[in-house]
């Protein structure tokens, strides 16, 4: 484990753990932040970091209880994300519930994914293209170890499509349309989904709260 005995140390040395075990988002987040002096690694560095069981009600209580329990096992300012797709003619749903939404064992993520989508297009069959609006919305938790945490929102405003499309990204990509756009998030290019996120927007609006608690 990197050792550090000090949440604030000069530019250089300091250190900001992302509370995630996806390498996916670990690449994302860290291109987001490159441009900041600090130096971005991933929990997965630290062996031992037990798993936090996500069974908020909220995504900030998700977000929170990540970066909060990561911060203090590792000693370091962590960061940490919760996000998922809200429906409006679903009422909200899935909402905090969005990687389980369809129960079940799968033999893979992407499979799981596609039982996902699938339950979300069947339960808006007959719901019109104007009624189909939803959003992705993403929290970020930023928690030192003491557990004084800040956070930040991005939100993606979008509508879900009649059926999947494109090949890309992970998730409800293949079924979400962003605003101003006529395709898919799994069929536009990963650098226009990276610009537009919820998690590009999240963690953009998060780092005041890093420069702050970095003293940059
Ligand atoms: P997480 O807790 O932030 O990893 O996200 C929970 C779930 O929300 C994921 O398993 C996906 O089903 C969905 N989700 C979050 N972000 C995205 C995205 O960028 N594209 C598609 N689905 C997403």
């Amino acid at each position: 484990m990197p050792e550090r005995s000090d949440a604030r140390m000069d530019a250089k040395t300091q250190r900001l753990v992302l509370a995630t075990k996806n390498p996916g988002k670990v690449l994302e987040l860290k291109e987001i932040l490159r441009h900041l002096p600090i130096e971005v690694v991933a929990c997965s560095d630290y062996p031992g970091i037990p798993d936090v069981v996500e069974d908020g009600e909220t995504f900030e209580e998700n977000a929170i209880k990540k970066a909060q329990a990561v911060a203090r096992a590792t000693g370091e300012i962590a960061l940490a994300d919760d996000s998922g797709l809200e429906v409006d003619a679903l009422g909200g749903r899935p909402g905090v519930h969005s990687a389980r939404f369809r129960e079940g064992v799968y033999s893979s993520g992407s499979e799981r994914d596609k039982a996902n989508y699938e339950k979300l297009l069947s339960l808006l069959e007959g719901v019109e293209e104007a009624k189909r609006t939803a959003r992705f919305r993403c929290v970020v938790a930023l928690s030192d170890p003491s557990g004084r945490t800040r956070l930040a929102e991005g939100v993606c405003e979008g509508r879900i499509a009649f059926a999947p499309l494109g090949s890309g990204g992970f998730g409800y990509d293949p079924v979400f349309i962003p605003s101003g756009h006529s395709k898919t998030f799994a069929a536009l290019p990963q650098d226009v989904k990276n610009a537009m996120s919820h998690r590009a927007l999240a963690l953009k609006a998060a780092i005041p709260h890093i420069k702050e608690v970095f003293r940059l």
